[in-house]
């Protein structure tokens, strides 16, 4: 399973991606307006490009088909590694078949169960993002529409990926791996939690002490 940076924080971005983990990222409009509001939505992402060599997801907001083709062939030309989201409602799914055809490549987000995923991998998409956090948020399984969907596209070699979207803490990041996602794309919060454990720490603590202590015998 890959592992994806969902920031519009190019500092934050630059700090994980010194690890050589992190292989793409998810911005949305909200992630842009708390990282950088009052700035230019184009220059965070070419920006975020400049970071990471691999996809970066730029959302359109345009409300009819027209615009959203429009403002998906506007994204996608900024720069190639740009994957334009579109959310899965019907104008969605028309604006991703008709984009699809183009070559661009489209996450398709705000996915909430398997058949808006099946019907975007039968549109063209490339990614399909369940948002599991946001599914837990109102006591419904998230993982388990994440599961859904990989089953799903397994059992008809659909060859869109599932990108396990909206997680929230590092549990939802090995539930994502467990169930098969191909990608999970998180918080830089979560990635960081994702190195700790409290015994890690002790134990560099005790080894150091014990080295001290070695070192003092042997002078
Ligand atoms: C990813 O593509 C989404 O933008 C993101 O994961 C949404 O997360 P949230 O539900 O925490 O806002």
């Amino acid at each position: 399973m890959k592992l994806w940076l969902d920031t519009a924080d190019a500092d934050e971005l630059r700090a994980a991606s010194r690890f050589g983990v992190i292989s793409g990222v998810t911005t949305n409009p909200s992630l842009w307006a708390k990282a950088a509001s009052g700035t230019d939505y184009r220059e965070v992402v070419v920006e975020i490009c400049s970071i990471i060599d691999g996809p970066i997801s730029a959302e359109c907001v345009a409300q009819d088909v027209d615009g959203l083709v429009e403002e998906a062939r506007k994204i996608a030309s900024w720069h190639p590694n740009i994957v334009v989201k579109i959310p899965l409602d019907e104008n969605g799914l028309e604006a991703i078949y008709r984009v699809s055809k183009e070559g661009i490549k489209i996450n398709t987000t705000l996915i909430f169960q398997p058949n808006q995923a099946l019907l975007a991998a039968q549109a063209g998409a490339t990614y399909v993002s369940p948002f599991v956090g946001r599914l837990d948020d109102i006591s419904q399984e998230g993982m388990t529409v994440v599961g859904d969907i990989v089953d799903i596209f397994d059992r008809y070699n659909l060859p869109a990926q599932v990108l396990a979207a909206s997680l929230r803490h590092p549990l939802h990041v090995i539930q994502a791996a467990q169930a098969g996602a191909h990608i999970a794309t998180m918080p830089y919060a979560v990635f960081q939690a994702m190195f700790k454990h409290p015994l890690t720490d002790a134990g560099m603590q005790k080894f150091l002490e014990d080295a001290r202590k070695a070192a003092k015998v042997r002078t």
